[in-house]
């Protein structure tokens, strides 16, 4: 088994750290910065013995060592700074994108992909179309981190593990994110039943801004162990064929009354990759605030689309 780590900054190479730890497969860490994916790769290796892996990883600025990949990670890209939204980062990160997307479709045709990359939703409906790939090859990891970042906050109010907190966090990777609260337990128990309304508001609303709550402390690039733990998630769900059923971006073709965008939606994740999209009845407020997700990637894919033409190959 061996997965491609597009990017070595924080999120990639925490991705790699992960799946080392984890011992899931073989890395090859790829960044366009000299030197920086070898010694990052260089220094994972000698951790190896430590960590008990006998799994090799290596790195370098060619896409070469790509060749046979069974997973594809694109974590590339800027971050953002202070202020910033997911979206101000469209036009940098998406010419990006597609142009690691090309060259990881010339060596590893047959790969799953998982973009990380920032505006997530639209950055994996461009790494989809650059390399036309079928929906159940091509994903976003979004779902999983608001996911853990909601769960998080739901254990620190009741002073309970987060491991026994049961919740998902829907659509799209932005400010428009739903947290599902209806369906949320804590050990089976509704979590309605535990935490009142006003207080799951507030808890709500730190799960969206979760990201650049880490943003602005960090002040230089955004989070990355929270990411880095839930792309290993995702690779170890398609490697190990676990059927987890999660929440990552998938693209719609018609649950959720929605049709052609990439939005967080539950997947059952297992060797087939994103082997169908779970439909869950929502009551109406939460559906209604998962169509708004839906309409906000929808207008900046639609942004992006006049920003690139409609050529993938000019992409
Ligand atoms: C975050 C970035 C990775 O949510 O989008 O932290």
């Amino acid at each position: 088994m061996k997965v491609t780590v597009l990017g070595a900054g924080n999120v990639g190479a925490t991705c790699a750290q992960r799946i080392l730890e984890k011992d899931l497969a073989d890395v090859y860490l790829v960044d366009v910065v000299e030197g920086l994916a070898e010694g990052k790769a260089l220094d994972l290796a000698q951790a190896a013995p430590l960590l008990g892996t006998s799994r090799r990883i290596n790195g370098g600025t060619s896409y070469d060592g790509a060749s046979g990949s069974d997973i594809v990670v694109i974590t590339a890209g800027k971050p953002r700074t202070p202020g910033m939204s997911r979206e101000d980062l469209l036009t940098i990160n998406g010419k990006i994108v597609a142009s690691l997307a090309r060259q990881a479709a010339a060596v590893a045709p047959g790969a799953f992909v998982i973009v990380v990359t920032n505006p997530l939703d639209i950055t994996t409906y461009i790494a989809g179309r650059v390399m036309d790939l079928p929906r159940e090859r091509v994903m976003g990891m979004a779902g999983l981190l608001d996911t853990a970042r909601f769960r998080t906050f739901i254990g620190w109010q009741l002073g309970c593990s987060a491991t026994d907190v049961t919740a998902m966090v829907l659509g799209g990777h932005g400010d428009s994110m739903v947290p599902i609260v209806s369906h949320a337990t804590v050990g089976g128990v509704p979590l309605t039943q535990l935490v009142p309304p006003d207080v799951l508001e507030a808890i709500v609303q730190r799960t969206r801004d979760g990201g650049a709550e880490v943003v602005k402390l960090l002040k230089t690039g955004s989070a990355f162990y929270a990411p880095g733990a839930a792309v290993a998630d995702m690779v170890g769900a398609i490697l190990n064929d676990q059927k987890r059923l999660v929440p990552v971006s998938a693209k719609l073709d018609g649950e959720y009354g929605m049709d052609g965008i990439f939005l967080g939606v539950p997947v059952l994740l297992g060797a087939g990759g994103v082997e169908s999209v779970v439909e869950m009845t929502l009551p109406e407020a939460e559906l209604a605030a998962l169509k708004a997700s839906g309409d906000a990637v929808r207008a900046a894919m639609e942004m992006w689309s006049s920003l690139a033409g409609d050529d993938p190959a000019g992409w």
